[in-house]
């Protein structure tokens, strides 16, 4: 076996499974679960429709580049949702089976693993597939905490040089999952110019960049940043974006790969062997799904109603920050984050993730530590309902201190 194997740390999911262990959820009340990202509005017609009338492509082999028509419909989507000028769908593009796949395995790809003490930068909390690509590629995860203080901006100019000399890769999450920060067009240079200056490559996870919370501003992208900062070709810079989130269809599995063509070249060799091609009928939906937007504006609408609704509700008692975008509250705890999750269970039969689960001591801090994440994936009325127990928890341990 792989020692490296040895290395991957419990999934957050399964130390929560042992952290609510012995805990009953308040048999009284129907148990709400909002620990889990995973999106619940339902998949829109049309891309189910689109699936079901590609079946017949399931009698070919697909190619690992994704057919050219997959590949020109993510080109066209990511030039108009960035305002790009060129994108070649050629040799820019890759269809994924997903962004977890492919943060996997371009990580695999962009490791050297005959470099001693590789280095994966990775964002602090963070989604733990960085974590686990870098160490079975050989490289030991650096944590760079996401600072409150400045609207959970992750510091990169803070790493230290000889942390960068080693760096091979750095992963950032924007929006990001859990906080909901936005990098900015400053945070962008700043790091593309380390990029060059230390050669490394950068793997930007941006699986949340459509669920914003203000439909005149969307999140900026990096390739939309590259572009505006000057950079020739998108060099060192991947992006990842995700039909997930965006369309409903996180069973589909369907996502994309873009940016510096030698990259996706490389990634496109080793998927080769990987063997990671998406089924045609898939490629069919994906197709549709990316050329349509009036889906995913309604999708917004629904998260908007429950993130303002879930916001009237609990923030007089328990203060949240409004996120840019993502459909998470990332809230501070009155208490350990651990055990707030565990009374919010067998109290109020609410499940969420506690915070410290997401991210890692790193610098002394677990900057997960006293946060809760809330997941608004559920319907308004069980948004609402979570909403109203949270609040007679809250109230409840108030009158008692
Ligand atoms: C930050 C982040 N990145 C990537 C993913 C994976 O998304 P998918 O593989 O469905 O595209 C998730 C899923 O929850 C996520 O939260």
């Amino acid at each position: 076996m792989n020692p490296r194997l040895e290395r991957l740390q419990p999934y957050p999911f399964e130390r929560l499974r042992a952290l609510m262990q012995g805990i009953t959820p308040n048999p009284a009340l129907p148990l709400i679960s909002l620990s889990v990202g995973e999106p619940r509005h339902p998949t829109p017609a049309f891309i189910q429709k689109a699936l079901n009338q590609n079946l017949a492509g399931l009698s070919h082999y697909p190619a690992t580049l994704g057919s050219t028509e997959l590949r020109q419909a993510i080109a066209d989507w990511i030039k108009r949702r960035y305002g790009l000028e060129a994108v070649d769908a050629a040799c820019e593009v890759l269809p994924t089976l997903g962004s977890r796949e492919a943060l996997f395995s371009l990580t695999q790809v962009l490791i050297n693993p005959d470099m001693p003490q590789a280095i994966a930068v990775c964002p602090n909390p963070f989604y733990q597939i960085y974590e686990g690509a870098a160490l079975l590629a050989g490289a030991q995860p650096h944590f760079v905490n996401a600072d409150p203080a400045q609207g959970f901006r992750v510091d990169y100019a803070s790493v230290p040089e000889d942390i960068w000399k080693r760096t091979q890769v750095v992963f950032t999450c924007s929006p990001g999952n859990p906080t909901g920060g936005v990098m900015t067009l400053d945070e962008w240079k700043v790091l593309f110019e380390l990029a060059d200056r230390f050669n490394f490559s950068i793997i930007s996870d941006e699986c949340y960049s459509e669920i914003y919370h203000d439909e005149a501003h969307p999140p900026l992208g990096s390739l939309q940043a590259a572009q505006l900062l000057g950079r020739k070709g998108y060099s060192r810079l991947v992006s990842m974006g995700s039909l997930s989130k965006r369309s409903n269809v996180p069973g589909m599995r369907s996502a994309f790969a873009a940016g510096d063509r030698n990259l996706i070249q490389g990634f496109a060799l080793y998927r080769t062997y990987h063997g990671s091609a998406m089924n045609p009928a898939i490629q069919a939906a994906s197709i549709a799904a990316w050329s349509d937007e009036t889906h995913v504006v309604e999708n917004r609408r629904l998260y908007r109603e429950k993130m303002s609704a879930f916001y009237e509700i609990v923030h007089p008692v328990m203060p949240l920050e409004k996120p840019e975008a993502g459909f998470y509250y990332w809230a501070k705890t009155p208490m350990a984050d651990t055990e707030f999750s565990r009374l919010l269970l067998s109290s109020a039969a609410v499940a969420v993730l506690p915070g410290s689960l997401l991210a890692r001591t790193a610098h002394r801090l677990n900057p997960g530590q006293d946060r809760i994440r809330i997941a608004l994936v559920g319907s308004l009325e069980e948004t609402l309902e979570a909403a109203k127990r949270l609040v007679n928890l809250i109230t409840s341990l108030q009158e008692k201190a």
